[in-house]
């Protein structure tokens, strides 16, 4: 099936990620623009009446955002969230890797529009090849003269530097994110005060997504009006969504919002693998509820998704099929939590220890038949009860499990073994 490929448009031009071949492909054009023919206020407003919407998993309106920076004449910062440690997410990673300078074109950007002096791109540890990549590209726009003083003759400078963290999913929760990118212990912080007030070293600072900031070049060429015309009036535009699991084509599929979920996996991912059933879709990567085989129409934006009971998150599609014991998926990715819970607050330190100890005891036939509401009441008192976002979403797939699958859990205990023949383990892209 054809597709629109705005942010992936050049995904099969080679060497995409060097500046000349970028430069052939009209890359930094929308810069040049934006520098010339807009005042910073005017690209704010371009990108409030776009209605982009934050791409890392919250939707927040990035105008919107951008808007909240008090005018103090304190320095301010823009720092990209490149943390991407979400199980089933790997959209930010191809851009990163792939096509570093529309990314930075992105920054220098959305930096002049909200007169950013100093920008940073905080990157997943993991990502040994995508910093390496943007290090690179950092170092060629500069030699370009698109970064550092008085960029194409505008009179605006802006310092750009990539970060490394050290491999921690928290470090992607935008308060942690930036402790570590202050060089201390990755743990939250109390909220408010938000970034936007105290921020980075304590000065406005604006958080976003890569795939956020990606968008923004390409808002700037085509126009806020343009953008609309794809999606809803609330979800507009275009969208990546990482498609993994059991389907024949596991891929980045670049799409406008509100595409029906069924034709994202069919028609792009070329459907559940052979003679297997959709048993459960995760939509929205591994924190948020799963979706049962009667809901593959939703329409994949942000209000239709949350009407049906989960959420677009980062856009992490994980596709579990009639082979795939719930129980033992179930306890992979509450193990997850466990193994990235900071440990700052008891709700989710212990909450994320007990939950996993439960599952395996369930999944391996040991549970008794007061686990299930033993581990019913566990999630009630982590839901809510965290210090921040993370508790809650260790329990996205939980409790919908529990909702809808209840009888897999049961008969666990009941046969004191596995009914199913295969595991989620063996199977998941991640
Ligand atoms: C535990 C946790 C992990 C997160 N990981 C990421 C991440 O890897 N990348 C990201 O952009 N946002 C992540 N977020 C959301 C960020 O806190 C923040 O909302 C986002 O970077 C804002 O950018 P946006 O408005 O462009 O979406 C995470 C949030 C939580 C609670
Ligand atoms: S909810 Fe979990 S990750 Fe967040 S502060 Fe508490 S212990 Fe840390």
């Amino acid at each position: 099936m054809s597709q629109p490929y705005y942010l992936l448009r050049n995904r099969e031009v080679p060497a995409i990620d060097q500046m000349s071949v970028y430069l052939a492909h009209g890359g930094y054009q929308a810069l040049r623009m934006a520098l010339k023919d807009f005042k910073p206020e005017e690209l704010v407003d371009m990108v409030k009446k776009s209605g982009l919407r934050g791409r890392g998993g919250a939707g927040f309106p990035t105008g919107m955002k951008w808007g909240f920076l008090p005018n103090d004449g304190r320095k301010r910062y823009l720092v990209v969230n490149s943390d991407e440690a979400e199980p089933g997410t790997f959209k930010d990673r191809e851009i990163i890797e792939h096509n570093p300078h529309q990314l930075i074109e992105g920054i220098i950007i959305s930096s002049f529009a909200t007169k950013a002096r100093e920008a940073f791109i905080y990157c997943r540890g993991e990502f040994l090849f995508g910093s390496e990549q943007l290090t690179r590209a950092v170092a060629e726009a500069y030699a370009q003269g698109f970064l550092g003083e008085n960029i194409l003759g505008s009179g605006y400078a802006l310092d750009l530097s990539v970060y490394r963290g050290a491999g921690a999913y928290i470090c992607g929760e935008e308060s942690a994110l930036l402790e570590s990118l202050e060089g201390k212990r990755g743990n939250p912080r109390l909220k408010p005060p938000f970034p936007a007030v105290a921020g980075l070293y304590g000065g406005p600072t604006v958080i976003n997504n890569v795939e956020t900031i990606t968008n923004v070049p390409v808002i700037v060429s085509k126009g806020a009006d343009w953008y609309t015309t794809m999606g809803t009036a609330k979800s507009p535009g275009l969208k990546i969504f990482s498609v993994s699991g059991r389907v024949q084509r596991p891929g980045n599929y670049e799409i406008p919002l509100a595409t029906p979920l069924s034709t994202l996996i069919n028609d792009y991912a070329g459907g559940v693998w052979s003679g297997r059933q959709i048993k459960a879709v995760i939509p929205g990567g591994s924190s948020v509820p799963l979706l049962t085989p009667d809901q593959l129409d939703t329409p994949l934006d942000y209000e239709s998704i949350l009407q049906a009971g989960s959420m677009l998150g980062s856009g992490g599609c994980i596709v579990l099929d009639d082979h795939i014991c719930i129980v033992g998926a179930t306890a992979r990715l509450v193990r997850f939590y466990r193994e990235e819970s900071c440990g700052k607050c008891t709700p989710c330190r212990e909450g994320t220890y007990w939950m996993t100890d439960i599952l395996d005891r369930l999944e391996h036939g040991l549970g008794t038949p007061d686990d299930l509401d033993t581990l019913a009441d566990v999630a009630d008192n982590v839901g809510g009860k965290c210090f921040c976002p993370l508790g809650d979403a260790s329990l996205g797939v939980l409790v919908s499990a529990l909702q809808h699958f209840r009888e897999e859990f049961e008969e666990h205990v009941e046969r004191h073994a596995c009914p199913m023949g295969e595991r989620l383990y063996d199977t998941v892209n991640n």
